[in-house]
């Protein structure tokens, strides 16, 4: 069966590490098709979705993530969190009356500049992501340090042992995907 994979990253920047990663993951997953969702969302204020209801943008990435086999979620640490970014995308699904993440396969993983990691965001992003109960795959941990020069030329990991670990979590996730 064709598997489709949707990213979640948590920076919007164009140059993201975790961006980055979440291209290696879908690459050694080998998805059929790998999209990346558009985090690019207003602040969650409670008087805008009074207003004007749910931002399309919002209704969009509820229909990505409903149509995916996968959601693959990668976030930067801030501060020993996660990003704004990130959260304020997941307070915005929560509003929507679909419940995409529920029961999905979900891998989740992070990028950061510091020696850890960003394991404490994701450790955040974890227990963050429990109110979706989506179906998380819970080892190997995915945890890329210095992630500013982990990366070749073209995009690539160069470090084989940080390839053979993502593609450990992708062989998780696709076993979790067709079982
Ligand atoms: C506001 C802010 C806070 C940060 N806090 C941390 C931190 O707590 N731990 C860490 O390892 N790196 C921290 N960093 C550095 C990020 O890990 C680094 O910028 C990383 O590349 C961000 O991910 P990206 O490449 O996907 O944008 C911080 C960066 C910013 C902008």
């Amino acid at each position: 069966m064709p598997h489709t994979l949707l990213g979640l990253s948590g920076a919007l920047r164009a140059g993201s590490t975790n961006t980055a990663l979440l291209r290696e993951a879908a690459r050694l997953y080998g998805a059929d098709s790998y999209v990346q969702a558009n985090l690019n969302l207003p602040l969650y204020d409670g008087d805008l979705e009074d207003s004007a209801g749910i931002p399309e943008a919002v209704n969009a990435l509820v229909a990505q993530i409903a149509e995916a086999d996968a959601v693959l979620i990668s976030t930067p640490e801030y501060n020993a969190g996660v990003t704004g970014v990130l959260k304020n995308a997941l307070d915005w699904i929560s509003r929507h009356s679909e419940k995409p993440l529920v029961g999905k396969p979900v891998a989740v993983m992070s990028a950061a500049a510091g020696r850890a990691g960003g394991v404490r965001a994701q450790t955040m992003l974890r227990t963050c992501l429990v109110p979706f109960r989506p179906r998380i795959t819970l080892a190997p941990e995915m945890g890329l340090a210095g992630s500013g020069g982990a990366f070749d030329e073209d995009g690539h990991l160069s470090s084989e042992r940080t390839v053979a670990s993502l593609a450990a979590l992708m062989d998780v996730l696709r076993a979790d995907v067709e079982s």
